[in-house]
């Protein structure tokens, strides 16, 4: 079988990350333990801020083999810099009056360095796949066919269960090619026993397709399908692009759309598994999959896009776990917070430009427990300044982080 080489080709044994419990988050107080936490109350979805090498290597002893579904969207190989818009109530066509900020890098000095960067990955997310489980590796046409080799050594060719191809259409500077409008999912199962819900993911044949069958019985060489029953989508899908979306945007650079995602959870994951994104940027995978009940590993290397996930996972409406590695530290801001405690109702006066803000009535100084928190609105107006806390306050604990993504933190005991 052909395999790909390259001078600096390896599998070293990654060294696991040191990971440090930063908060558990009990979105508008669901799941919030009213008692004194024990390990068995701690939630089962879990967001990680390191690098995904060393992450997934610490994952190894608890969850080898018993991932049911990872999605990965790596960087592409672009050698671009993704900036994130912060900025709220923009004019989309003014893209240098944009608030802009740090996203993410996809650079890299040759086509080698990208590939000790993807193929270790790769291999340890096989390593976590349960034997059922499936990998929907996300690319372009920057480096698809490099992947797809690698896959082929590490899965097996014969697991390669689909190339799907996602298509959308935007505007494009392009004049002396064809606009490049699609992108590659690569589908690879860790055995021919895998998980594929078809009657999840049908749709509706088009109106054209009903209308001969209806009209002609041999139509379709004498097969007609169950037209109310609905088609198996074809490998290839339309799905707007997040710039399209207005509802679902968060400003975080190459964000997936939504359906996307539901479409690969509904067909290769059933409600109560445990799926897994180790390149989440905003968290779009994770959101989706909280919505559709299933458990959720989401990791990314940089604050923004854990941040962003954190806060769009409110929407989730399951608790979760944010964990980061030792060595990576959260922003601090110099600023201070003042606010005021009236029974159970917290207030907030005169905060610097905030993006996100929560609360821990009962804060042990080790782990902090997010029963309630306030987020920037998406489109525009102001973040709220008053949280309700779901229970009488003992040591309040606030963590806020500023517009520019710093976090500050005030203790008062009451
Ligand atoms: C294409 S974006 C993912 C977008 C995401 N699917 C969404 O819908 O928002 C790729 C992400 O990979 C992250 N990333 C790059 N290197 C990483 C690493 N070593 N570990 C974890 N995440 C990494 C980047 O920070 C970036 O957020």
């Amino acid at each position: 079988m052909p395999t790909l080489t390259w001078p600096t080709k390896s599998l070293p044994d990654p060294l696991p990350a040191d990971l440090i419990l930063e908060a558990l988050t009990y979105p508008q107080g669901h799941g919030y333990p009213q008692g004194a936490s024990s390990p068995e109350a701690l939630p089962e979805n879990h967001l990680y801020l390191g690098d995904n090498l060393k992450v997934m290597a610490a994952l190894l002893p608890q969850y080898e083999g018993r991932i049911d579904l990872i999605y990965a969207d790596p960087p592409f190989f672009t050698n671009k810099r993704y900036p994130a818009r912060i900025g709220r109530g923009e004019d989309s066509r003014r893209p240098q009056e944009w608030q802009l900020a740090e996203g993410y890098a996809d650079h890299w000095p040759d086509i080698d360095a990208y590939l000790d960067f993807l193929y270790p990955r790769l291999a340890l997310m096989h390593r976590l796949l349960a034997p059922t489980g499936a990998l929907y590796l996300h690319l372009d046409w920057h480096a698809d066919a490099y992947a797809r080799l690698l896959l082929d050594e590490i899965f097996g060719r014969e697991r390669l269960l689909n190339e799907i191809v996602w298509l959308y259409h935007g505007p494009s500077p392009i004049r002396r090619a064809f606009n490049r409008k699609h992108d590659i999912l690569l589908v690879y199962t860790k055995s021919g026993d895998y998980t594929f819900n078809a009657d999840a993911v049908r749709e509706p044949y088009n109106p054209n397709t009903v209308k001969t069958f209806n009209s002609s019985p041999k139509a379709g060489f004498g097969k007609i399908p169950n037209l109310a029953r609905g088609k198996v989508p074809e490998d290839w899908w339309y799905f707007p692009v997040v710039a399209r979306l207005h509802n679902e945007r968060t400003g975080y650079p190459t964000q997936k759309p939504e359906s996307l995602l539901e479409r690969i959870l509904l067909a290769s994951s059933n409600p109560g598994e445990l799926v897994a994104d180790f390149f989440c940027g905003s968290g779009t995978l994770p959101l989706v999959a909280a919505r559709l009940g299933r458990r959720f590993l989401a990791c990314d290397v940089t604050w923004r896009a854990v941040h962003t996930s954190r806060v769009r996972l409110l929407e989730g409406g399951q608790p979760f776990t944010l964990q980061r590695e030792a060595a990576i530290q959260i922003p601090l801001s110099p600023a201070t917070l003042d606010f005021q405690l009236a029974n159970r109702t917290i207030l907030l006066d005169k905060p610097p430009a905030l993006d996100y803000w929560e609360v821990d009535p009962a804060w042990d100084g080790i782990t902090f427990k997010s029963a309630m928190q306030a987020r920037r609105p998406v489109r525009s107006g102001d973040i709220p300044l008053k949280l309700e806390l779901p229970g009488a306050p003992k040591n309040v604990c606030i963590r806020a982080i500023t517009v520019d993504g710093e976090q500050i933190q005030m203790g008062l005991n009451v």
